[in-house]
């Protein structure tokens, strides 16, 4: 028996990255994975390989951004699955952002990325959590960033507002025995950090407890606890799984 054996898991921004590093764990832990993703082309890859290595995975398409994608998403779900225990909202803009501050970035383009790096999480478990109530509860993990306790622009304050919503939506949904817990990652190898931040990746590195970068995989183990039973009594927590970048007293 895997750790989330049998349990249907949607995760968000899944074709690549850290979100493919989740479906692919997530799937070998006996979890029925939905790769959630704007990018078909990738997203189908990724659940290709998933069932190629025995596993079970859906890709669909969809935008975290809009209501209807991700009303359309749970009906597709629904009827290949039968129900729906977990979301993972990791879904972001983010290796093409562009760099500006608060004070100067165009509206539309600040609106945008609002819309999907924080509205998303929310549009996705409005749309989710029915399902999760209807099987008894189950968990939401939102992915946050070390990024929100460091300046780092409208980025970090996207993710500050993930983890407000993270804390907000555990009361909202305590009651329906759902969980939400976030997982704030610090600087982790993908191909979205090596065309955004580039040599200065190295940089942060020596600040770092551990002195290497974070890989996909390492965040699964913290995703993989949250998403099972064995987190049954954690929840409004945000999780750093970031080589001792940042801590909390
Ligand atoms: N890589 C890091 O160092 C790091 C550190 C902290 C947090 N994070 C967070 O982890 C998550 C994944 O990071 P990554 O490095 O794998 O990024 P990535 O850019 O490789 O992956 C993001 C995925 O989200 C998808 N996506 C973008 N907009 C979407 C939309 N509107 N609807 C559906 N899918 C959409 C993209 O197609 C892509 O597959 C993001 O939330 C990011 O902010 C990353």
């Amino acid at each position: 028996m895997g750790r989330l054996q049998d349990k249907v898991i949607v995760v968000t921004g899944a074709a690549q990255g850290i979100g493919e590093a989740y479906a692919k764990g997530f799937a070998a832990q006996g979890a029925k994975v939905v790769v959630a993703d704007l990018n078909t082309e990738k997203g189908e890859l990724v659940a290709k390989q998933i069932e190629a290595d025995g596993g079970s995975a859906l890709f669909v398409s969809v935008d975290v951004s809009s209501a209807e994608s991700a009303a359309a998403l749970v009906e597709q779900v629904v009827a290949t699955y039968g129900g729906i225990d977990g979301l993972v909202n990791n879904a972001a803009i983010y290796g093409a952002m562009q760099f500006d501050l608060l004070i100067t970035v165009d509206w539309d383009y600040y609106k945008k990325f609002m819309s999907v790096n924080f509205d998303g999480a929310l549009v996705m478990t409005r749309a989710v959590y029915p399902e999760i109530a209807k099987r008894g509860g189950g968990s939401i993990v939102n992915q946050s960033s070390t990024a929100a306790y460091l300046y780092s622009g409208f980025y970090g304050l996207a993710k500050s507002g993930i983890n407000g919503l993270t804390q907000q939506l555990a009361h909202e949904l305590g009651g329906q025995r759902i969980r939400v817990n976030a997982i704030a990652p610090g600087p982790t190898d993908t191909e979205a950090t090596r065309t955004q931040a580039g040599d200065a990746s190295k940089e942060l590195v020596k600040n770092l407890a551990i002195k290497r970068m974070g890989k996909p995989e390492d965040m699964v183990g913290a995703a993989t606890f949250l998403l099972s039973d064995e987190s049954s009594w954690v929840t409004g927590q945000i999780v750093a799984v970031d080589g001792g970048q940042t801590f909390r007293p």
